[in-house]
């Protein structure tokens, strides 16, 4: 299917990364750096990085080995200075480690499914075509997919995760639907399950939902089935070790309580002594580790939603780092 989608455009010209400009101002890149890209996807971000400096190098991931496929054909000009790893990006360190990096000079995540994942309706993703409830960006892996998901969690977990990661007011109606409707028979399809969902909506709030009603609950089984909020906890817990002083983060997220991750570690990392309020002298020695690049996360501007509407929940939040972690006291005694 990849080799089709390359043959038919190039991919260049059938994908633009969203906020490309902002995210290469907030990456900075430098002649000779080397980078990590996390979620490559069609490689736009990466080919602009690559262009953007002398001789950068790239270590880019993908968990979606069809879009590693069109990544590699759209950055083979740059030969070498790109090593692919068919990965998630949770594991980062490990391809890192076989390149032996032992630190990268900018970390870029793209987060979210793709545009390749939602247009082909084989892979499950979109409840606009018809296919196998699949989900997994990653086909080789043991994840369970969204087929699963639907046919064996308890109407408490359905429920759960359709409020949750859905945050659809509408949750308890559409996994009460989907408890039913599979004690006739097994939800398979992409369609069956839309439709499911659709029935379950009232009739005025079908009528006047902007988007089609199973617009959350696709995204909030896809979440789920990826571990996408897992997934970016681990990321964003070990990361900063690998940027040297000056080095720089950049993460663009498209869903609040991903933004809320990123949010709380840039917290984290940007707070300054933490002995008790009562204490005369500060004895932690802890001092912020990075510095905020912009106070408010950067947003698509008119003329990018204009050609690319997926752009406007993209948020995107950037820092540099500025000093390396203290050591936690029980660690220097
Ligand atoms: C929005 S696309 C990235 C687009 C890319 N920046 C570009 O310019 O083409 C997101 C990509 O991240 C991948 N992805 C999502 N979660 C991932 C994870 N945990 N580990 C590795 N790749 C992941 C998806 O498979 C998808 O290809």
């Amino acid at each position: 299917m990849a080799q089709a989608l390359i043959e038919e455009k190039t991919i260049g010209a059938r994908h633009t990364p969203v906020l490309l400009s902002q995210t290469l101002e907030a990456l900075a890149p430098r002649a000779r750096g080397r980078y990590l890209d996390g979620t490559l996807g069609l490689g736009g971000h990466c080919e602009a990085l690559l262009s953007a400096a002398q001789d950068i190098e790239i270590c880019g991931l993908d968990r979606d080995s069809d879009a590693l496929a069109l990544a590699r054909e759209r950055l083979a000009p740059f030969g070498q200075r790109v090593r692919f790893f068919h990965s998630r990006y949770s594991r980062f360190a490990d391809a890192l480690q076989e390149l032996g990096w032992d630190k990268v000079d900018g970390a870029l995540l793209d987060i979210g499914v793709s545009s390749l994942q939602l247009d082909e309706s084989e892979r499950g993703f979109s409840f606009l075509g018809d296919g196998l409830l699949d989900m997994r960006m990653d086909q080789r892996s043991d994840d369970l997919s969204a087929r699963h998901w639907v046919n064996r969690a308890s109407f408490a977990s359905l429920k759960e995760c359709i409020a949750a990661l859905g945050e659809d007011p509408q949750a308890g109606r559409i996994a009460r639907v989907i408890v039913d409707a599979r004690q006739k028979k097994p939800i398979t399809s992409t369609a069956e399950l839309a439709s499911l969902v659709e029935k379950a909506y009232p009739p005025a709030w079908r009528r006047t939902s902007r988007r089609h009603p199973a617009t959350r609950t696709f995204q909030a089984l896809r979440m789920a089935v990826n571990d996408e909020l897992g997934e970016l906890r681990r990321f964003l817990q070990h990361i900063l070790a690998y940027l040297p002083v000056g080095g720089r983060l950049a993460v663009i997220t498209f869903h609040s309580l991903e933004d809320r991750l990123v949010k709380q570690a840039i917290r984290r990392w940007t707070e300054g002594c933490r002995c008790p309020r009562h204490a005369a002298a500060c004895v932690c020695g802890h001092q912020p580790e990075v510095r905020v690049l912009h106070k408010k996360p950067l947003q698509a501007a008119a003329a990018e939603l204009a050609s690319n509407p997926r752009a406007g929940s993209a948020k995107l939040r950037a820092v540099e780092k500025i000093a390396e972690a203290m050591p936690r006291a029980n660690e220097t005694a």
